[in-house]
């Protein structure tokens, strides 16, 4: 079976790295937010450009810390994709606020202006007071329309690049041109940890404050709780795994981008639509996501078949999820994003496949296809 992505390929070169690192936060026994985390946060903001970055739990919680910290409070608003993890609407909720759904662009699967605008019809109603675009599968959502939109409406934008770390808009990293970027390293992200991670980026002074005393029980100076936190610190085994790993994922990513090229070169052609990649973004392929014409259970089912992984991300956009059942929305509400749901599936694409691994996958769907 060829896997969706195979993480002991990834490790084995680089095996021998990671024990070191591993044994040496055991020889000096600081586990929690230690010299590991705060060396892997300066590694974050030279690699990212941003200002300050802040290692947390996991991705889900960055999201969640984010918001708080940037001021959203129980009862407000915030606007994202229907077409996401469910995180992503999931950190909304945690926090007392209430998701907002807004449908995608058929042909990026990242949120559509036209959406976000018709969801800021009912601001007040809503008391919409941010917005979370999603930089899915590797690329980045139309930033600076998002940012103008934002900015005629007086919106925080917190940018979950759980899935594009590494992917460039216009020049600058992903992740640093709203007022937070949140990052996860869960271990099948193209940066993963060996466990669960996470990461926060922001240019503000303030909300860098806020950050670090909301991921640690809202203490600033020890047992001294100046607001309610949380326990979402970053673990030192998680950070000191993460700094191996960061060196190499430029080189990675690189790998991905040749895999989606042979594809997309293989493809040409044929009945299904290969991601589209906007000028303004790069496009790091943590999913290389084909389009078909129609539903894909039937080319998932022949690539099964004959030994290869393949994954629908995601089969039930959110809005249509039991857990939001109380936003009130409908079958029919976000069309476009209920369509791709239908019609998207992911290959793999992880930069260790072999030149005939990818050509026996090339070759199957091609041969489904005719
Ligand atoms: C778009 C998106 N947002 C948020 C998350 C949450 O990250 P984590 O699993 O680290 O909590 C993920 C991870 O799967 C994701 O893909």
């Amino acid at each position: 079976m060829i896997p969706i992505l195979d993480l002991k390929k990834q490790i084995a070169p680089i095996r021998g790295e990671i024990d070191a690192a591993i044994k040496k936060v055991i020889d000096n026994t600081s586990f929690v937010l230690g010299e590991d985390v705060a060396l892997f946060e300066k590694d974050l903001s030279d690699y990212s450009g941003a200002k300050s970055a802040v290692g947390v739990a996991n991705g889900t919680d960055a999201i969640k810390l984010a918001l708080v910290a940037s001021g959203i409070k129980a009862g407000d608003g915030v606007i994202c994709p229907t077409f996401t993890y469910y995180a992503t609407a999931g950190a909304i909720a945690s926090c007392g606020a209430r998701p907002v759904f807004a449908d995608i662009e058929p042909d990026t699967f990242n949120i559509s202006c036209e959406s976000i605008e018709k969801a800021l019809k009912d601001k007040d109603k809503l008391k919409i007071k941010a917005v979370i675009p999603v930089h899915l599968y590797g690329q980045c959502a139309d930033m600076d329309n998002i940012m103008s939109i934002a900015k005629k409406h007086g919106l925080i934008v917190i940018e979950d690049n759980a899935q594009s770390f590494g992917a460039d808009y216009k020049g600058k990293k992903a992740g640093t041109i709203g007022d937070c970027g949140t990052l996860s390293f869960f271990p099948g992200k193209n940066l993963g940890a060996f466990g669960d991670a996470g990461g926060v980026l922001t240019n503000s002074n303030k909300i860098d404050e806020n950050l670090r005393i909301l991921r640690n029980q809202g203490n600033k100076d020890k047992y001294l709780h100046l607001v309610l936190g949380f326990n979402n610190r970053l673990d030192s085994l998680q950070a000191a795994v993460l700094r191996v790993k960061l060196k190499y994922l430029d080189g990675w990513n690189k790998k991905r981008q040749e895999n989606a090229g042979y594809y997309n070169q293989q493809f040409k052609g044929l009945d299904l639509k290969v991601p589209y990649v906007p000028e303004f973004t790069t496009h790091i392929y943590h999913h290389y996501v084909l389009r078909l014409n129609g539903p894909s259970q039937g080319l998932i089912k022949h690539l099964n078949d004959r030994g290869i992984d393949s994954r629908v991300y995601y089969p039930v956009p959110l809005h249509l999820q039991e857990c939001f059942k109380y936003l009130g929305y409908k079958n029919g509400d976000f069309p476009e994003s209920e369509k791709a749901a239908g019609e998207t599936l992911s290959i793999p694409v992880y930069p260790d496949l072999t030149k005939e691994e990818l050509d026996y996958i090339a070759q199957t769907i091609k041969e489904f296809l005719k």
